[in-house]
């Protein structure tokens, strides 16, 4: 299986092969799967499809190519559209496409215009982590606007369970009062800043999990795996935190029934929902988490 999510991660920095796919038939109708659609309308529908389901969503323009300005654009749109569709989605932002690495300045200024709007349509903008080497000054930028008086609790954040550095920067978060989404993360990352063994991001995970369900802050668990939402389950009980208190998220496509089974139990789940015309990359990571999702897509592709 490492052999088979390598050559996954090969494939989604191939340009070709991105190129054919992105512009085809065929390779549209294969990420359907994990990816909303090509047009703000097409993550619109889905996020009122999932709605009606008893989920929350989070919309996520995917891209890396276009403009700071011009990808912000797109999430102004997406607040309004919200609001005035009355759907119960926030907005998933990745400050690297604000122009994070070239200007800090340019990420700020933007993640604070989107909160700001936020604020005003009575939404929340999450800002997703992206690797080691801007998890600072992504935390710096949110810090800075939540202290905002005015725009308290309209921005929040993500921890990544394999950084050796989130116990602290969690308990951090929690006396300023932060949202967290908590994952156990996404990027290829080097002994020196992250757990390399898989058991011992579980177990800071199922760490992190305890110190943000007992806070008075409502935070969010994105997580697949039954064992860290069962022993989520299992402290809240046993804590008396009444499920209202946190919701799960988990990504667009990805064990439904799990998604289905949580609300019936009474949970809050956040549907993540990615959408946009650059969706190759976004896709092929899927399928490097779970090789196995290629021998599913293909079965329902024929099948169809
Ligand atoms: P893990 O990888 O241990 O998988 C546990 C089980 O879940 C698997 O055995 C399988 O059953 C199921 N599963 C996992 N992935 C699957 C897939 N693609 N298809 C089918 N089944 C699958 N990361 C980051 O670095 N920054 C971020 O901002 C975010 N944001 C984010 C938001 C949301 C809502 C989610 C759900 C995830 C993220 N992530 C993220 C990604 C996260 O860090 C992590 O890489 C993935 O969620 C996979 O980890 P799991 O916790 O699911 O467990």
């Amino acid at each position: 299986m490492p052999v088979l999510r390598s050559a996954f991660i090969a494939l989604s920095k191939n340009r070709a092969l991105r190129r054919f796919c992105e512009h085809s038939r065929f390779g549209r109708k294969m990420s359907s799967r994990f990816v909303a659609g090509l047009e703000i309308g097409d993550a619109l529908r889905v996020a009122e499809a999932v709605n009606q389901q008893g989920m929350l969503v989070s919309l996520d323009s995917l891209g890396e190519s276009a403009e700071a300005h011009r990808a912000a654009e797109i999430y102004h749109q997406l607040l309004d559209l919200i609001s005035a569709n009355k759907l119960k989605a926030n907005i998933s932002v990745k400050l690297t496409q604000m122009g994070l690495v070239l200007s800090p300045e340019l990420a700020g200024s933007i993640a604070e215009s989107l909160a700001r709007h936020a604020k005003a349509t009575g939404n929340f903008v999450r800002i997703d982590m992206e690797d080691s080497s801007l998890t600072q000054v992504t935390l710096d930028i949110v810090r800075r606007l939540h202290a905002k008086t005015e725009l308290r609790g309209s921005i929040g954040i993500v921890i990544q369970a394999y950084l050796y550095r989130s116990q602290a920067d969690v308990e951090q978060l929690i006396v300023e009062g932060i949202r967290v989404r908590l994952c156990k993360g996404a990027y290829k990352e080097p002994a020196e800043v992250a757990f390399p063994a898989k058991a011992d991001v579980d177990k800071s995970y199922m760490q992190l999990t305890k110190l943000l369900l007992e806070s008075s802050i409502y935070h969010g668990l994105a997580t697949h795996d039954e064992a860290m939402i069962e022993a989520a389950k299992a402290f809240a009980r046993e804590r008396g935190i009444e499920p209202a208190r946190f919701e799960f998220q988990m990504l667009y496509g990805v064990r439904r029934d799990l998604q289905r089974s949580l609300i019936r139990e009474g949970y809050n789940v956040r549907v993540y929902v990615p959408f946009g015309r650059e969706w190759y990359p976004y896709f092929m990571r899927r399928l490097a988490e779970r090789p196995a999702n290629v021998i599913f897509l293909a079965k329902n592709f024929f099948r169809s």
